[in-house]
């Protein structure tokens, strides 16, 4: 059996809970999910929100997938899956990712997840064990937080700037302490949308030879790039360095899918697919990942993510330059060259989260800073996403954070 891995015995929990929501204009309530997990009273711009907007979830797409899917012959999508996932799913899906990172992908070297998510508890699982230190950006994913707490792994938080995850200060630390991996967002990161260079996607992928160092490259954003295109993704390293690659069709296609994919060195996506959970109940969404094989085989996948970028790259050029011209001076942030979010700094004296009770009342809300730090910090920072709201809202939910901003 796998080394290092503990028999977890957790509660199923949603990642998000279901509320009522009534966005500006869109004329009546409807039912989304908000990472925020509250309650959000209608007339509320919750820029905090990461998610695609209703309208850009491809349900014809779904639809047109699902019935060619259907078409096939065999049962066998009812059937438990392969524990690496169906093969034909995995070489559209290797087809799909060569295009975007510009260079071959091994359909050998992926297997399907239940999204990034499960990606991550996965690793959390087989490659570490309770009260483990593992290293983590600052700031960092703080869904991801979670679930090293729910491990209870010990994060150690490692600066970034605006190239990223400051590579000498992961060797600086290694002399210190020995992690069971690194997780880090190269690509778009989640909260700030910095890209890591290639010079330090080089220096990573050989610091993790030379250390041995498991680094668990979260890349969910990657295939959203708007006005420049990004270094070749960690998973381009994976065969050469200790690198699992997270991708997700939640950021490109739905969400509701549940349905992602881990790409490593073959030899360690066999030791993965050996896991207790694979084992007792085989592959992970053999008929989600049948009905997107469909998608990806019919070009609609590609269709969408062209449509996101699309609207996505409209939405955060009309959002920066609303903020550039409303917020004060003293707000420092830099226009996302990909991904969902805008990374605010405000003075250092400010603390947005006595902040967002004044947003709050001015109905518009965001993510506080402290949210994505490992160590109680970037309490002067927050978080806002273009990925929910059409621009109308984008540019009245910033005019509102204007009016709380000026008033500090
Ligand atoms: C960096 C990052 N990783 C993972 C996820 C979750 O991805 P999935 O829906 O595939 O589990 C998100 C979504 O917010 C994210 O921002």
């Amino acid at each position: 059996m796998t080394k290092g891995r503990k028999p977890v015995k957790r509660k199923l929990t949603t990642k998000f809970s279901v509320h009522k929501f009534e966005p500006l204009d869109y004329g009546r309530a409807m039912t989304v999910a908000s990472s925020a997990q509250k309650e959000i009273p209608p007339g509320m711009i919750d820029l905090g929100i990461g998610q695609p907007t209703p309208r850009l979830l491809p349900n014809e797409a779904i639809a047109r997938a699902a019935a060619d899917c259907s078409r096939r012959p065999g049962r066998m999508l009812l059937a438990y899956g392969a524990e690496q996932g169906d093969a034909q799913f995995r070489t559209a899906l290797a087809r799909f990712l060569g295009a975007v990172y510009s260079a071959p992908v091994d359909p050998a070297g992926l297997m399907v997840t239940n999204g990034a998510s499960q990606g991550i508890d996965l690793v959390c699982t087989l490659f570490s064990q309770a009260g483990d230190t593992i290293f983590v950006e600052e700031p960092t994913y703080f869904l991801a937080r979670k679930i090293f707490a729910d491990h209870r792994l010990k994060p150690v938080a490692l600066p970034m700037d605006s190239d990223g995850l400051l590579i000498d200060a992961v060797e600086e630390e290694l002399k210190r302490s020995r992690p069971a991996f690194l997780y880090t967002i190269p690509t778009y990161h989640n909260p700030t949308s910095v890209c890591l260079s290639g010079a330090r996607r080089e220096q990573l992928a050989g610091l993790s030879r030379r250390h041995d160092l498991l680094v668990v490259a979260d890349e969910v954003y990657h295939p959203l790039a708007y006005t420049a295109v990004p270094p070749p993704p960690l998973a381009a390293s994976c065969t050469s360095a200790r690198i699992i690659s997270l991708g997700s069709f939640s950021k490109i296609l739905a969400p509701g899918l549940r349905l992602g994919w881990l790409q490593a060195a073959p030899e360690t996506v066999a030791r993965i697919v050996q896991c207790g959970l694979l084992d007792s109940g085989g592959g992970v969404n053999p008929f989600t990942s049948g009905v997107v094989r469909s998608a990806l085989e019919l070009g609609l996948a590609e269709e969408n993510l062209r449509l996101l970028k699309d609207t996505y790259s409209r939405r955060m050029q009309a959002m920066c330059a609303a903020l550039r011209r409303r917020l004060p001076a003293s707000v420092r942030f830099t226009d996302p060259a990909g991904g969902f979010f805008v990374w605010l700094a405000l003075p250092e004296n400010m603390d947005t989260g006595d902040l967002l009770a004044k947003a709050i009342a001015r109905n518009v809300e965001f993510m506080p800073g402290i949210k994505f730090s490992s160590r109680e910090g970037l309490k002067n920072c927050l978080r806002l996403s273009f990925a929910y709201y059409e621009t109308p809202e984008l540019l009245e939910g910033v005019e509102r954070l204007a009016g709380v901003i000026a008033v500090d």
